[in-house]
């Protein structure tokens, strides 16, 4: 039987996280951690299997979820497939990552990405970018509840990417970073959900959107500078707007002692700019810093990370590698 096998890059979020929720733009990279999934056809109940995780169950021909609740978003990919004329078959899918799950780095739609491109492909079909997109970020709906679009989009398409919700990629930035300078991840090891730092975040801006809706505005106007700021190879600049755009996420309430502790040892090792990245209150921290920094770095951040690399940009979005 022949298997189909895609993969999916993840993200990184330089600027705008939850600013984007409600309409400011965010700048995005995709990342050279992959997520890949392996699909081959087989009868119903179809078997999903999450390597190196609990997540484990069969999906019925009528799309019920048996087992893990986390394979409801592959469920609804099968359900949108069909509503757009797809005669769906059984199938068997091994799903694996690189990209550790709740750190913020756009595990859950990378994985929808992969396993929509494979699926589809075993079903004889080559999905287009519009449609991985849609395809993962309804996955991302059932996984995150109100999901802004960023993450699928990133994952979709790769490269450095303006976003905005409703709108979708405004501009691609073709500048590559130079070898000076490198993006650093820190991953906390805290793990938690996307949907309550995104649930607070409204709270609160709905409540105090007279003053909230300027922290808005510097967040969008944060992007435009810093979109500037790479065009020119300026990574001093970008640095300071990363550790700005931080100052404004820790007043909306989604940084946390850890995330600081992180942040605050990598800009004393020499960083340039750091910051939480994705949904915040755990998860991970993005550090920008001149590359010959990059061991100081590590070595003092790692007693308060479960990891921390250098990271690289990935230029091509989701693909299939093998059918
Ligand atoms: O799921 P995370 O942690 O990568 O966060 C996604 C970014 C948010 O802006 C917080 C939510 C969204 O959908 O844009």
């Amino acid at each position: 039987m022949t298997k189909s096998i895609s993969i999916s890059p993840g993200k990184v979020i330089l600027f705008g996280e939850h600013f984007v929720v409600r309409g400011s733009k965010a700048l995005v990279a995709a990342i050279d951690l992959y997520a890949k999934a392996e699909i081959e056809e087989s009868s119903w109940p179809s078997e999903i299997i999450s390597e190196g995780t609990e997540i484990r169950g069969k999906i019925t021909a009528d799309l019920k979820v048996i087992g893990s609740k986390e394979l409801e978003p592959f469920a609804k990919i099968l359900s949108v497939l069909k509503s757009w004329g797809f005669q769906l078959s059984g199938f068997k899918a091994r799903i694996s990552s690189e990209i550790p799950m709740s750190a913020g780095l756009g595990s859950s739609a990378a994985s929808a990405a992969a396993f929509s491109l494979s699926y589809a492909n075993m079903l004889g079909y080559k999905l287009n970018d519009k449609e991985l997109f849609t395809l993962s970020n309804e996955a991302e709906k059932v996984t995150h509840g109100n999901p802004s679009g960023v993450d699928s989009a990133a994952v979709t398409y790769g490269g450095i990417l303006i976003f905005k919700k409703d709108v979708g990629i405004i501009s691609r930035l073709n500048t590559l970073f130079s070898d000076k300078y490198s993006l650093i991840i820190a991953d906390s090891g805290i793990k938690r959900s996307t949907s309550v730092p995104v649930r607070d975040v409204l709270i609160l801006s709905e409540k105090l959107w007279p003053a909230l809706s300027l922290i808005y505005d510097a967040a969008d106007k944060i992007i435009d500078l810093g979109n500037e700021a790479i065009s020119n190879g300026d990574y001093e600049t970008l640095g300071t707007l990363m550790n700005i755009n931080q100052g404004l996420l820790n007043s909306i309430g989604v940084s946390s002692i850890e995330l600081e502790e992180i942040i605050y040892r990598s800009r004393l090792a020499g960083a340039i700019g750091a910051k939480l990245t994705g949904a915040g209150r755990g998860g991970s921290v993005i550090i920008l810093a001149p590359s010959n920094k990059i061991e100081n770095i590590i070595d003092r951040v790692k007693c308060c990370v479960k990891w921390a690399s250098r990271i690289k940009i990935s230029q091509s979005g989701a693909r299939l590698i093998s059918s």
